[in-house]
């Protein structure tokens, strides 16, 4: 069983179709929302009923009939409720029996699915001619955090940091470095801040036409391959690419350097492209740009939208380079589903992008494209994040101020810590506060940055959540028993029992996370859970207790603690066994 939900959903989906004589019913049960209505309500009878004119009480009392519990043991009791619902109870003993089985040494606490898939997870993908500012925070963690989660279910995960390092803009950047190189003492300490250096090559750019005619060749020179300019690109590429890694180093991501599909990687598949779309007889002539016309994309007066695929001097898009990506997650890689983890302002692209694919064949029949779509982090001016003076910020800067005002908290909260310790806690402080305040929200809406709540102690935070675990481990520190004996004996107190269904619903988050990709539920479970253990720890005395019923709270605590730990890893945050 993967999870009480979808043992529920899958019972009683076949008993209400069996009942209802319709197939695949949608049994549709969800976790109760208090206590006294059971752990789980089948909420699927009422539409049921509607569909068949008739009462839902009755067809509740058939379905119940229909369910027998001595070949599903893990269910108490069902009772009909209110209109037509159906509330279940779980067995104590098989929740014991649950509970233990996550307890045993290595276990994984979730099952790994049934049907592995292969998932590619494009993320991160900032354009190269410049350093990472905030804006690409969100969709770098959110990225991180469904490839983590699509791994742990069992999937085949694979990372795709679709980096732009194509564009015109190279052009004027390697005839600047070239400029800059010659000029005896600096080189490549320039590129040391690549901010720093690409407004300084824009200046010229702006400033000295001669500069931009030179650049301006630059670029046909470096796309037509000349071996000078590929190799004064490719440093500049190394340079920037080593920016990046140090900021996924900082935030804890997954990716390096092997997960690279850099727009360039395409360019020999881009002729090919257009010859694809010519084949299947949806490419135009617009004022000398080759574009494909969609019916279905109509601008505001309803004129229709073209998709450039190549301009007229002959350049490739954007667009260009994702339907040659579409092609090569669909039959190269042999992706059953590709999640595109992008700022929600380019939905309109998306959209266009898997359309024309899937008319030109360049998507599998079998590939889901889903753009996960993010919403904009926001200053307190209700406008995107900058610095006073309009300026972006760098998303290192962003990191190291985390970092600090954790240290501050830290020193503030525990003077008497060394000083290397009070660095290393702030550390991972400062950047789980940056990282779970914005994983808690969800993904879709904008959300305002505010350095005071993300690094409270109190509420929906990284620091409580890091805070709870730490606690608990400090409990379990305080026992004597070893971790591997510990066993779960009883759960007849209310918060005990109330903690430990939550524990055992762990699962049914994570999975809905790999399928949805919403990471602020895996959040707000984890806060849920993390308050669910204080009100157990204040109702229920461990220590004090005698041993049977002291080892029992501890294999609770224990449990909590490793559910905790992981479901933060999974978030990408990292715990701390003192705080
Ligand atoms: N480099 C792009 C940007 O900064 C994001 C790329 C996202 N991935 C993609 N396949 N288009 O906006």
């Amino acid at each position: 069983m993967h999870s009480y939900k979808s043992a529920l959903n899958d019972l009683f989906g076949t008993a209400l179709s069996s009942v209802a004589g319709i197939q695949n019913s949608n049994a549709n049960v969800i976790t109760s929302s208090r206590p006294e209505f059971g752990d789980y309500q089948v909420n699927g009878v009422m539409s049921v009923a509607k569909q068949l004119k008739t009462n839902p009480r009755e067809i509740a009392a058939r379905v119940i009939a229909e369910v027998d519990l001595n070949a599903h043991p893990f269910i108490a009791k069902m009772e009909i409720a209110g209109p037509g619902f159906i509330n279940v109870h779980l067995s104590n003993e098989k929740i014991l029996e649950r509970g233990n089985g996550l307890l045993t040494p290595n276990s994984l606490l979730i099952e790994k699915s049934d049907e592995p898939q292969t998932v590619v997870v494009d993320y991160s993908s900032p354009n190269l001619a410049k350093e990472m500012h905030v804006g690409h925070l969100r969709g770098t963690i959110i990225g991180d955090c469904l490839a983590r989660v699509l791994e742990k279910t069992g999937h085949c995960v694979i990372r795709q940091n679709h980096v732009g390092d194509w564009g015109t803009q190279f052009g004027m950047l390697i005839s600047y470095m070239k400029e800059v190189a010659n000029d005896a003492d600096t080189g490549p300490k320039h590129l040391a801040d690549l901010e720093v250096f690409y407004r300084e090559a824009k200046t010229r750019f702006d400033e000295d036409a001669e500069f931009a005619i030179i650049a301006r060749a630059a670029v046909v020179k470096l796309q037509s391959g000349e071996q000078e300019y590929l190799d004064a690109w490719e440093k500049f590429i190394n340079e920037s690419l080593t920016h990046c890694q140090a900021v996924y180093d900082t935030l804890n991501v997954t990716l390096t350097r092997e997960h690279l599909a850099a727009e360039s990687f395409y360019n020999d598949e881009l002729s090919k492209i257009m010859s694809g779309l010519k084949s299947a007889n949806l490419l135009e002539e617009s004022n000398g740009a080759k574009v494909v016309f969609l019916p279905e994309f109509v601008g505001k007066e309803g004129n229709p939208l073209p998709v450039i695929i190549q301009k007229s001097d002959g350049g490739f898009l954007y667009a260009t380079t994702d339907l040659a990506a579409v092609k090569y997650r669909s039959f190269s890689l042999n992706a059953d589903r590709a999640l595109y983890v992008v700022d929600a302002r380019q939905s309109l692209h998306f959209q266009q992008v898997f359309s024309v694919a899937e008319k030109a064949g360049f998507s599998s029949d079998k590939i889901s494209l889903e753009h996960v779509a993010y919403g904009t982090m926001m200053g307190k001016d209700g406008r995107p994040f900058k610095t006073r003076s309009g300026d972006t910020i760098k998303l290192v800067e962003l990191l190291d101020e985390a970092v600090k005002r954790a240290l501050y908290l830290v020193s503030e909260k525990n003077p008497t810590l060394d000083e290397a310790k009070r660095q290393e806690i702030a550390k991972e402080v400062g950047i789980s506060a940056v990282k779970y305040s914005d994983l808690s929200k969800n993904r879709t809406s904008d959300y305002v940055f505010d350095w005071a709540s993300m690094l409270s102690f109190e509420g929906n935070t990284a620091p409580y959540l890091l805070y709870a675990y730490a606690r608990i481990k400090s409990i379990i520190r305080k026992s004597t028993i070893p971790t591997a004996s510990y066993n779960i004996e009883s759960c007849n107190e209310l918060e005990e029992r109330n903690l430990l269904v939550k524990l055992l619903q762990y699962p049914e988050i994570v999975y809905a996370v790999a399928s949805d990709s919403y990471p602020n539920h895996l959040c707000n479970y984890l806060y849920e859970l993390a308050g669910l253990f204080m009100r157990f720890y204040e109702a229920c005395p461990i220590l004090k207790e005698d041993a049977a019923i002291r080892d029992s709270r501890l294999a609770i605590c224990a449990l909590t603690a490793d559910t905790l730990k992981q479901g933060l890893d999974l978030l990408g945050i990292n715990t701390l066994e003192q705080m």
